[in-house]
């Protein structure tokens, strides 16, 4: 066995050279068989596709091919040769067969057609199906678009720490992070922990988002992205929210909203496009068993502008709608955050196509945000998609230290931890903006699955931490 080298399905299924002796390793999918013959579909996670392994019955030893199950690991020598009956050019006519691991005859995804809620409580094992090997592939390839991207425009790949002090958002939604004995918890006076003895010497977090941070790189690189993790201690139990989430946050010197918006639309049209490209089995396989319209709409996105308008505009399109008789569970007038369903009616129903949102109240945005003239409302700018809803938040940043300081001393914002954030505003200052894409969000666009707990390997949602 093995003396040949190995050739991974997605190379071997490109092959022409009928007759050469290859080796192909992969987990089973199914085996049938007649008396004479057996087929065994192989699958090594390279693409959707499966080689078809032709085994004559009466080469191999019944004891071998009966541990030949679905989910079995095996390694097959064999001639490649041309095929009519397998949906593929080529097939492995088998010489040799090695089992190299059984599988257990309680392997939970034997069975087809059963339930995405089934598939997350057997997370470790749904990687093996055809629909989560293509989400995941589809993700890496989103990623590399995502470097490739910003690569090519001259953005610096910029670490900004897990742990930290500060709460970007402001919404004091972070999970703590600390060494202390929480069996004993040393308290001041005034009942309140002392951190003078944790290990950081203060209160500390895992991060909710990479901004604050980028921007000291963008007013020293020019432009930068962040692409990591961050963590919402939020209790939302959607199909829209994780707990622990990937974000790509550009900051740009020098660019107002405008260009962040321009941005904002050029970036992911070069990921959609990219997916189009790189990724056309996968897509092809999604459109046809997750979602009818997916490749329409990752067509539709490339080829229309992004619909601009501001906050204000939009509410009184969504007020309109309502004296019109359309429902909706939350109110809308002006001054509220615009829920899930208004963004959608925006961009489903009105626009009915991805819409950039500018301008909003500066009550629901954080303190960063560059104030208008009206004093009301802030340079806000969140991009809203189809079956999503929000994908991108960001916004022009305050750059004037006067201006940013009566925001924080407004909100109250404990501003002890924060002085070096201040500095990019006292030594030499410019204008500046970004925003955050959220890394699962442009995934479920991108697969046409409805969930977000099916886009990451294994999600981290209230009360479950599994895997
Ligand atoms: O709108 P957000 O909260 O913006 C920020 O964090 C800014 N600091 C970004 C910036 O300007 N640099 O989050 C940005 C994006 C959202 O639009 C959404 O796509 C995603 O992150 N997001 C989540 N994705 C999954 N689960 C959650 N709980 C998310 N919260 C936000
Ligand atoms: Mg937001």
């Amino acid at each position: 066995m093995n003396t040949v080298k190995r050739t991974r399905i997605v190379e071997l299924l490109t092959r022409e050279d009928y007759g050469a002796t290859v080796n192909v390793k992969g987990w089973v999918r199914t085996r049938r068989g007649s008396k004479s013959v057996n087929f065994i579909a192989l699958n090594d996670g390279s693409t959707i596709k499966n080689v078809q392994v032709v085994a004559d019955v009466e080469k191999f030893d019944a004891e071998l091919l009966k541990l030949i199950t679905t989910g079995a690991c095996i390694s097959v020598d064999g001639t490649l040769v041309q095929s009519v009956g397998s949906g593929q050019n080529v097939e492995v006519q088998a010489t040799a067969i090695e089992v190299l691991g059984t599988c257990a005859s309680d392997y939970p995804m034997q069975k087809k057609g059963q339930t995405f809620e089934y598939m997350r409580q057997h997370a470790h094992m749904r990687l093996r199906t055809n629909t989560f090997g293509a989400v995941f592939r589809i993700r890496h390839h989103m990623a590399m678009a995502i470097h490739q991207y910003f690569h090519e425009h001259g953005f610096v790949y910029f670490h900004t720490p897990i742990i930290t002090a500060s709460d970007c958002e402001g919404a004091g939604q972070m999970f703590q992070v600390t060494t202390q004995n929480l069996y004993d918890l040393k308290k001041d006076e005034e009942g309140h922990i002392d951190y003078s003895g944790d290990f950081f010497g203060k209160a500390t977090s895992l991060t909710v988002s990479g901004q604050l941070e980028g921007e000291l790189g963008a007013t020293a690189l020019g432009a930068i992205y962040t692409f990591g993790p961050t963590f919402r201690a939020e209790n939302s139990n959607t199909p829209r929210h994780l707990a622990e989430f990937w974000m790509i946050e550009p900051e740009m010197a020098f660019y107002d909203i405008t260009d962040n918006m321009d941005l904002a639309e050029d970036f992911i049209k070069y990921c959609v496009r990219w997916a189009l490209e790189n990724c056309q089995d996968d897509l092809a396989f999604l459109n046809q068993m997750i979602d009818k319209t997916l490749l329409e709409r990752l067509h539709f996105v490339l080829e229309n502008d992004f619909q601009r308008l501001t906050y204000t505009e939009g509410i009184e399109i969504l007020e309109e709608a309502v004296r019109n008789g359309r429902k909706f569970e939350f109110p809308v007038s002006w001054g509220v955050d615009l829920a899930s369903e208004h963004e959608r009616y925006l961009v489903e129903e009105h626009f009915k196509r991805p819409v950039i949102l500018t301008d909003y109240p500066k009550e629901i945005k954080a303190f960063y945000m560059k104030m208008n003239d009206d004093g009301k409302t802030v340079r806000a700018m969140d991009v809203l998609f189809p079956q999503i809803g929000e994908i991108i938040g960001g916004s022009e940043r305050e750059a004037d230290y006067d201006k940013l300081m009566a925001r924080i001393n407004e909100l109250e914002i404990p501003m002890k931890d924060m002085w070096w954030y201040l500095d990019t505003r006292r030594f030499g200052s410019c204008p500046h903006s970004g925003f955050g894409l959220g890394f699962e969000r442009l995934i479920l666009f991108v697969t046409g699955m409805q969930n977000i707990r099916d886009v990451i390997p294994f999600p981290r949602t209230p009360k479950t931490a599994e895997f």
